[in-house]
């Protein structure tokens, strides 16, 4: 059995496709017979949508089965984990109430670590072979759970002047992190709702390849109407219409991630 690797979605600019980016990629590493559990750690509930229509969201939301009452619970988070109607993919889900989750960490002992620690039993267990975490667009306290948990982050970033301004505050906030948690690796950034008409994206690759030590994955996701359908329906892109532009691009970003 291999070990579990965790990588986490993260970027402080809201609707640079964190969310949509984990839930697809999960599901493409699903498809390769990968054991994927995704965590969904925003309270805008995002991650959970993407596999579960809205009254069963708000129902996890409200019962002990959410994140939010595991983490205040410092519980083993593997009682909380709920299977998605895809095979090899399963769920933990989130809560409206994950906004007040840096309150709930601020008087806990070695608060960087609460996740993590909740996540050991699930990780040591060795039964999935990765743990996609999605989440929310801040860094604080609880971003720094995320990515204290995780053995990778990958920033997704939307192709425009304000998604690369927000970039460097990220980069910043990694360094801090990097000093608490020094193995976590940047898994790479990877651009998202391209417009390949625009010529700001040819900007955004010089921007992006002028970072030191920063990769950018070969795969970039182009704006594809059929992503916001099959959210609709509550499904990843590559069940929802498969074949299409985004299902192929995310199997090949999914490629990259297990390449690595
Ligand atoms: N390739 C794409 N083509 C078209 N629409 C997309 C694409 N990727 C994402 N979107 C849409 O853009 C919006 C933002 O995406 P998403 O929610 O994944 O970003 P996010 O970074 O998770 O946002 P937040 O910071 O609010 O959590 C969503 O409405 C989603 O449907
Ligand atoms: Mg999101």
């Amino acid at each position: 059995m291999h070990n579990t690797k965790v990588i986490c979605f993260a970027n402080n600019k809201g609707g640079s496709g964190k969310s949509t980016t984990c839930s697809n990629v999960g599901y493409a590493l699903s498809l390769h017979g990968k054991r994927v559990l995704l965590i969904d750690g925003d309270m805008q509930l995002n991650l959970s949508l993407s596999l579960f229509d809205e009254d069963q969201v708000l129902a996890f939301a409200r019962s002990e089965k959410n994140l939010y009452e595991g983490i205040k619970k410092q519980a083993d988070l593997a009682e909380f984990i709920v299977p998605s109607p895809f095979e090899n993919l399963d769920l933990i889900p989130s809560s409206t109430l994950m906004s007040s989750i840096e309150y709930e960490l601020f008087t806990k002992w070695q608060r960087e670590y609460i996740l993590k620690k909740c996540l050991s039993g699930i990780v040591s267990s060795r039964q999935y072979d990765y743990l996609l975490i999605d989440a929310p667009p801040t860094l604080g306290g609880w971003v720094m759970n995320i990515l204290c948990a995780s053995n990778e982050v990958v920033i997704p970033v939307e192709s425009t002047p304000w998604g690369l301004f927000g970039l460097g505050n990220m980069f910043e906030f990694l360094k801090e992190v990097e000093q608490i948690t020094p193995d976590l690796k940047l898994g790479g950034v990877v651009i998202t709702r391209v417009d390949t008409r625009k010529s700001y994206f040819r900007q955004t690759l010089d921007v992006l390849w002028e970072l030191d030590g920063v990769k950018v994955f070969d795969t970039y996701i182009r704006v594809d109407s059929s992503i916001e359908w099959s959210q609709d329906n509550h499904m990843p892109v590559m069940a929802y219409k498969k074949g299409c532009r985004s299902a192929r691009e995310y199997e090949k970003l999914a490629e990259e991630i297990m390449r690595k």
